[in-house]
């Protein structure tokens, strides 16, 4: 394979074997699975200026990996249950088998990621989450998105065929039948030929044309007011890749994590289901536990959605702004500290010690179940389009995610995609460079407003957290749907008539990616999983 290129490279175009949008876990593996090969040039890019912010730096709990009395059978079944068997049989199949191997070869052998106890494989603490039957998942203290994270993208900065572009944005995967200037492309199946990309340091548009285009540009949990995700989670990928003619499905799961820390001024900020899995109770206002009665058979430990809803209902019921999570009566003081130093530090910055008081918590839009439609190696229904982790759905999460899959999943379906295009990458770029035309915004005015921006944000968070959150009925989706359908014309006028930034692609991705799943609420009247409806 050659890495010499037909096409000019210039300032506002760049050729490339595979273009990757995202560095995660499971771009960052398909980067470097895909790097194996010298003669492949990979780009990887990235909306955060520093690569390492990604919804895989904040993952606390850890990733599923294997107990002594484990399998593939009994981790499915696990999987299968807290997805409320809305799941892909195949797709939850092939992660459990070959996840856990995965996650020795690349995460543990070869990046060397020091999960806790690793003095041998046999002795990695393995701590438990939520509706797991076994303590299987392994973890750095409860910091482990940010322990594979940093391995891999030390690994990829040391790589000479991956060029990394931190701080550049897609606006839009190019697509011949959308964007060629040969108008006889729209006869051909859809395919993807790269995308455009938005240079944050230089303010312009570069062409990205690739034989293969990896999306694994993570969740969307920023387009509810109260999330557990950093701010680029905003349905990127999603939108992108609806534009562009991928098909997308489950997209009324989205699920809500339990115990996002509660502030009344504050950003929520996760709280790891491990604190449970290690001992802490959920109590009410009042001191008393009270999950058993809403999940009689898992208690505190039952599935989020069921934990999620019991929060909610129990809110309603005492009247009050939070349930409170109790760890100090249940973990000694420096187990705490030395175990959940994340979680400790955070809470201490608002405020509370988590070894003597009670922590608040509320809900929090945490993780995306639907997607873009992928099968089995990521391939998605446009030609030369793969998409992997979070923006991608395998069916592997059904209607309900079980805790610390999806880092397992980023894991296999990041790998997998990589092996499928290093198979099948053509000599050539499957596009004449001089048929996409440049970018052309000659002819907007000036910058957007960012009070416009802003508000604008604002309100598709409120529509989506009160209209289209934990409990969903018709009148709220109607409304939703009504509301958002007025906003997204204003915000397509405002788009076409401004200079690109990356507030407003953010704005534009976020209004598109919130319409898609309140369709999908509003069409799906079965509760399953995530998606309660209550009439
Ligand atoms: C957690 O630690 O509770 C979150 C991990 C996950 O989302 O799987």
């Amino acid at each position: 394979m050659s890495n010499i290129l037909s096409g000019e490279e210039s300032s506002h175009q760049i050729t490339t074997d595979v273009l990757i949008i995202g560095c995660g876990i499971s771009g960052s593996i398909a980067a470097l699975e895909l790097a194996r090969n010298p003669d492949v040039r990979v780009t990887l890019v990235t909306r955060s200026q520093d690569p390492l912010e990604s919804n895989t730096y904040y993952a606390q709990g850890g990733i599923v990996y294997t107990a002594a009395d484990d399998s593939a059978e009994i981790l499915a079944k696990d999987i299968l249950r807290a997805g409320d068997w809305m799941n892909n049989r195949n797709a939850v199949d092939i992660l459990a088998r070959e996840g856990p191997n995965l996650v020795r070869r690349i995460l543990i052998d070869e990046r060397g990621v020091a999960f806790d106890g690793s003095a041998g494989e046999a002795k990695h603490h393995r701590t438990r989450e939520a509706a797991h039957s076994r303590s299987r998942i392994i973890h750095v203290r409860d910091a482990t998105g940010k322990a594979i994270q940093d391995a891999l993208i030390e690994a990829v900065r040391t790589q000479p065929n991956i060029t990394l572009l931190s701080a550049n944005t897609a606006v839009d995967l190019l697509t011949p039948a959308h964007h060629s200037r040969n108008r006889l492309a729209i006869y051909e199946p859809l395919s993807c030929v790269g995308a455009y990309v938005f240079d944050q340091r230089r303010k312009c548009v570069v062409t990205i044309l690739s034989k293969a285009t990896v999306l694994a540009s993570g969740g969307l949990g920023q387009i509810f007011l109260h999330t557990t995700n950093p701010e680029g989670a905003r349905g990127d990928g999603l939108a992108m890749a609806y534009r562009a003619g991928a098909r997308i499905i489950n997209s009324e799961y989205v699920q809500f994590h339990p115990t996002a820390f509660y502030h009344r001024h504050r950003a929520r900020f996760l709280i790891t289901e491990s604190v449970r899995g290690e001992g802490a109770s959920l109590v009410n206002a009042s001191g008393e536990p009270f999950m058993r009665k809403y999940a009689p058979e898992w208690g505190d430990l039952a599935p989020r959605d069921e934990v999620a809803r019991g929060i909610h209902q129990e809110m309603l019921e005492t009247g009050s702004d939070s349930v409170f999570l109790d760890l100090r009566s249940h973990i000694p003081a420096e187990r705490i500290k030395e175990r959940f130093p994340t979680v400790y530090n955070n809470c201490l910055e608002y405020g509370v010690d988590a070894t003597k008081e009670l922590v608040p918590v509320v809900p929090a839009a945490h993780y995306f179940c639907g997607g873009v439609w992928v099968d089995e190696y990521g391939r998605t229904n446009l030609r030369r389009l793969y998409a992997v982790g979070e923006a991608s759905c395998t069916g592997v999460h059904g209607a309900n995610r079980l805790g610390s899959v999806s880092l397992l999943e980023g894991v296999v379906w990041g790998y997998r995609a990589a092996q499928h295009i290093a198979a099948n990458l053509s000599e050539e770029l499957p596009v004449a460079p001089e048929d996409i035309p440049f970018w052309q915004d000659e002819s907007v005015a000036g910058y957007p407003d960012p009070v416009l921006v802003r508000q604008d944000m604002t309100l598709i968070k409120h529509i989506m957290w009160y209209y289209v959150g934990l409990v969903r009925t018709t009148p709220r989706l109607a409304r939703a749907m009504r509301d958002l359908s007025v906003l997204r014309e204003d915000v397509n006028i405002f788009y076409h008539t401004q200079r690109l930034n990356d507030e407003l692609i953010g704005l534009r991705n976020s209004v598109l990616a919130a319409t898609v799943i309140t369709r999908a609420a509003w069409a799906n009247k079965e509760s399953h999983g995530c998606h309660y409806r209550e009439g």
